[in-house]
């Protein structure tokens, strides 16, 4: 399995925030954005991970992160010129999907909690016996109209899928998760553009769902989903972190934690890291939690 993270955009919404610096290299309390979509995908034991942005901002995103290696992980980047849809992804994503299946996390998606959910979703897609599949994911909101939204029966089979309705048939929302095989690629090269332009993602997973290979699994209520898209989710995200933290003093979305935890990277690997850092409170804390033996 590889995964994407889509970082680009036009952050419209967040202007004059996003006028020089995009999204998803804005801070959610103590961390870039893209950390927390990062993070998701290496909880859920995925390497090989290919981040799409702007022109403007890929350079950012590659020295903010570099090839991946001081985590255990591979990264590679890709620019999409202007944002021409979500889907786009996978023909940007081509080469690097090949014949592999494929993780996409929107770049303003961030999730906490029980990650099980995620880890098990994953196994059953990668064992399931059919080629050609996708897996989504539903969470309960209370304002389903602003998101694709799907609804399922009591099985958790899908009984429909709409786009923006005016009036939802359920609460679920689908968040920027997704799983496909490789056919995703071409199938998203014979999507048609929508009235305002752009490859709509909503048309992918319908296309999945008409041919009967689309699966969907409940995110329980334990687990927070936030997208950071308005100023207002922007702040909501950074608050929910922030207290958190506080609370436990353990770090939501901090990448050498989870790469030492995965056991992408040992002790040593570490240390050395750890000793690359600026001296700051982030740098404290991996020193507390790791190097004093304080596994929370
Ligand atoms: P959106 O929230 O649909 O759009 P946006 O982030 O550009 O913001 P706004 O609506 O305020 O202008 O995008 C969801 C995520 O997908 C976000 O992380 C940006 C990313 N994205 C791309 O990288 N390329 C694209 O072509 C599109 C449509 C979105």
């Amino acid at each position: 399995m590889k995964g994407i993270i889509l970082a680009g955009g036009s952050g419209s919404r967040l202007y004059p925030i996003t006028n020089v610096v995009c999204k998803q290299l804005q801070p959610i309390y103590d961390k870039p954005m893209i950390y927390y979509p990062l993070s998701l995908l290496m909880l859920g034991g995925i390497k090989e991970i290919l981040i799409i942005s702007t022109p403007k901002d890929t350079p950012s995103f590659q020295s903010l992160l570099g090839d991946g290696s001081q985590w255990g992980i591979k990264l590679c980047y890709k620019v999409q010129e202007k944002p021409d849809g979500i889907p786009n992804a996978f023909v940007l994503g081509e080469e690097f999907i090949g014949n592999d299946d494929v993780t996409l996390i929107l770049g303003d998606n961030l999730f906490y909690g029980d990650m099980n959910f995620f880890r098990q979703s994953l196994e059953k897609f990668i064992s399931r016996k059919s080629s050609e599949a996708g897996h989504i994911f539903a969470y309960y909101v209370r304002d389903p109209w602003r998101f694709g939204v799907i609804e399922l029966d009591e099985d958790q089979k899908i009984i429909s899928i709409e786009e923006k309705p005016k009036k939802p048939r359920s609460n679920m929302a689908i968040p920027g998760l997704y799983f496909f095989d490789s056919s995703v690629v071409d199938k998203t090269k014979n999507l048609s553009a929508s009235e305002r332009g752009e490859k709509e993602i909503a048309d992918l997973i319908n296309h999945y769902f008409s041919e009967n290979k689309l699966e969907a699994t409940q995110i329980t209520r334990g687990v927070a989903w936030l997208d950071t898209g308005t100023p207002k989710s922007f702040l909501d995200a950074s608050s929910y972190v922030a207290t958190i933290e506080e609370r436990q003093g353990l770090k939501i979305g901090c990448p050498e934690e989870i790469a030492y935890r995965m056991k992408f990277i040992d002790k040593e690997k570490l240390t050395n890291v750890i000793s690359s850092l600026p001296t700051s409170p982030y740098r404290q804390y991996l020193e507390e939690v790791f190097l004093e033996n304080n596994h929370g």
